[in-house]
């Protein structure tokens, strides 16, 4: 236990230490400021939690333990779905109060922040861990655990998981765009001069393709029974 006080709580959580990560009250230009510190801290947390679970996650991966996975996937949507659901805190500020907390923040950028930039290297290693481990290991392919071989295998759970991985943390992007629309506006310039309409590519970016990509394959295989238009129900 590293933290200063005379209590267990207060030396466990070493609240000391976290209560002071944030400016005196003095020093902030407004009274959003201390919400937008807290929210960006508190995100940087988030993003501590789910790096260090994914890591857990690739090397259950390895073990194919499938029931480790899917528990420690659902730990990341549920910080995810936190993740996202805190940024309206953000939205209770007024596009004028941000203009004034804006003029304090140098040109830092969200793109610096330590805990994405890990999240967006972690994914890759977890396909290769799941394309190694489960699919080929066992002569599977991602068209044969949702189509030709389709079974809900464990395959099959593993990789939904990821799916809810990737769209959630799309969500993200998409949830903190609307928030840029909502607060800059996205005809601007973000603080390093890059155009900000920029973010929302991003939005569209996924970490498994492949996962996506089964889908259209099966709609537009399984749709040749009925060509590129279907009859009417009533038709028939
Ligand atoms: C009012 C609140 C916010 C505004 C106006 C805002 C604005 C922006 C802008 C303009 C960028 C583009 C930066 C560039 O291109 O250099 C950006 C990027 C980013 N911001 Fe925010 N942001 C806000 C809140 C947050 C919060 C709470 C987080 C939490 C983690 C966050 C995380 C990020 C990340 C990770 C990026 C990089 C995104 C990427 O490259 O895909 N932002 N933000």
């Amino acid at each position: 236990m590293n933290g200063e006080g005379t209590l267990d709580y207060e030396r466990y959580l070493n609240t000391k230490a976290l209560l002071s990560c944030q400016k005196d009250f003095a020093d902030f230009c407004n009274g959003d400021e201390l919400q937008f510190q807290i929210v960006h801290q508190v995100e940087e947390l988030w993003m501590k939690l789910i790096g260090y679970t994914l890591l857990d996650i690739d090397d259950y991966l390895q073990q194919e333990n499938t029931n480790r996975v899917v528990t420690l996937f659902g730990r990341t949507h549920t910080a995810l779905r936190l993740m996202i659901s805190q940024l309206a805190l953000l939205e209770t500020m007024s596009p004028r109060e941000y203009q004034e907390i804006r003029l304090r923040l140098g040109n830092g950028s969200g793109q610096e922040s330590p805990g994405y930039r890990t999240l967006l290297k972690m994914p890759t290693h977890l396909w290769q861990s799941f394309q190694t481990y489960y699919l080929d290991r066992h002569g599977l392919t991602v068209e044969k655990i949702y189509n030709t071989e389709y079974a809900h295998g464990d395959a099959y759970v593993v990789a939904e998981a990821m799916a809810e991985f990737d769209e959630l943390f799309q969500r993200f992007r998409y949830c903190h765009v609307q928030l840029i629309q909502r607060t800059i506006g996205l005809g601007s310039k973000s603080l390093k001069g890059r155009p900000v309409d920029r973010l929302i590519e991003g939005a569209h970016a996924t970490f498994f393709p492949e996962l996506w990509d089964i889908r259209s394959q099966m709609t537009d295989g399984w749709g040749t029974q009925y060509g590129v238009v279907r009859d009417s129900l009533s038709a028939h």
